[in-house]
């Protein structure tokens, strides 16, 4: 339709994308059988059967279980430039990008082998078309700080192919204070820093994440809406707010695109942004994202450049590349 195609003549940002979400049934599939392992799935249609989530945990255990049949160069390249060419392809002229190393060391797979096959693709769609990738080193919150402070000491070989870190994985029970130390340890060595917070776990989540973490954006961050404050507090500071629809309603965070509060929190004057989490089990990229809450919130043209403004103002990029696109 016509909205669509006037969406992909306007170069995009994708701020909040695990790498591991875009893994497509087809390639999981091909995967398990080049490596020998065993999926509880025959076919593509069986995978895509089992994208049915009650809640974030019952999506974890199907990603993980995917994510599980990666494990040489050539795949960790095929991963990263499947989801490069649908930047290409959507005019996602910038994206930053979250991968997670302890979701394949209980693999065997090593910090070198997943950077190389993620750099390949990264330094030829730079070459090729252009393509501006930032990778965010994300931490799963469901391990131990430890855990994540050795994965942090592993990436220091690697600290220039990083812009910033983060906190993924299940949320309630494991709040932001579990990880002061790894942020202190991450500010420290000179990353930008962002977490999950507020998607199903509470407003005071996100208080934590700012005030004990120092994040510089927030990931989802809906649950703001419960504290006014807070809501107060986002709108001064702008500090960005990377929400994914599309996500929000399979994981029922909201019951329906109808529900979701994306366009109140504009309106407030919030720096929120649009991105699409696991696009390939939330049955959709980011056009698709865009494309849902026009039909079902009727977002326009003009609140959509603005979201897209934002996601420019919510980016690492340098404050002379930012200039470019604002
Ligand atoms: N929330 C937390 N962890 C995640 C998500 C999410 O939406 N997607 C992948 N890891
Ligand atoms: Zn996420």
């Amino acid at each position: 339709d016509q909205y669509a195609e006037w969406l992909a003549t306007i170069p995009k940002t994708e701020l909040h994308l695990h790498l591991d979400g875009s893994l497509q049934a087809h390639r999981m599939l091909s995967l398990a059988a080049k490596h020998g392992i065993g999926l509880p799935y025959a076919s593509v249609g069986e995978v895509e059967a089992a994208y049915q989530f009650k809640n974030l945990q019952s999506f974890l255990d199907l990603y993980y279980l995917g994510a599980s049949v990666l494990r040489d160069e050539e795949d960790f390249y095929h991963l990263m430039m499947d989801y490069l060419l649908v930047c290409r392809e959507q005019n996602i002229v910038h994206c930053e990008i979250m991968i997670e190393p302890q979701t394949y060391a209980p693999n065997g797979v090593s910090f070198s082998t997943m950077m190389a096959g993620f750099t390949r693709a990264v330094d030829e769609a730079e070459h090729d078309w252009g393509q501006s990738v930032g990778l965010i080193l994300s931490l799963l919150r469901h391990l131990s700080e430890e855990d994540a402070l050795q994965t942090l000491t592993a990436a220091d070989e690697f600290r220039d192919q990083f812009v910033a870190i983060g906190l993924a994985s299940a949320e309630l029970g494991n709040p932001p204070e579990k990880f002061v130390r790894l942020y202190a340890a991450a500010r420290e060595r000179g990353y930008r820093l962002v977490a999950h917070a507020g998607e199903e776990g509470p407003a005071d989540y996100i208080w934590q994440a700012l005030k004990r973490l120092q994040v510089d954006r927030i990931d989802h961050g809906v649950r703001c809406v419960d504290d006014p404050e807070l809501m107060a507090h986002l709108a001064e500071t702008r500090i960005p707010l990377t929400v994914c629809p599309l996500s929000n309603v399979r994981l029922r965070v909201f019951e329906r695109m109808a529900d979701h509060t994306l366009l109140q929190l504009l309106e407030k004057g919030l720096c929120v942004t649009v991105n699409s989490d696991d696009p390939a089990y939330f049955g959709g990229y980011l056009s698709e994202n865009y494309h849902a809450m026009h039909v079902a919130l009727g977002l326009d043209r003009s609140q959509t450049l603005a979201l897209i403004r934002n996601g420019f103002e919510a980016s690492f990029l340098s404050d002379q590349k930012k200039q470019m696109y604002l």
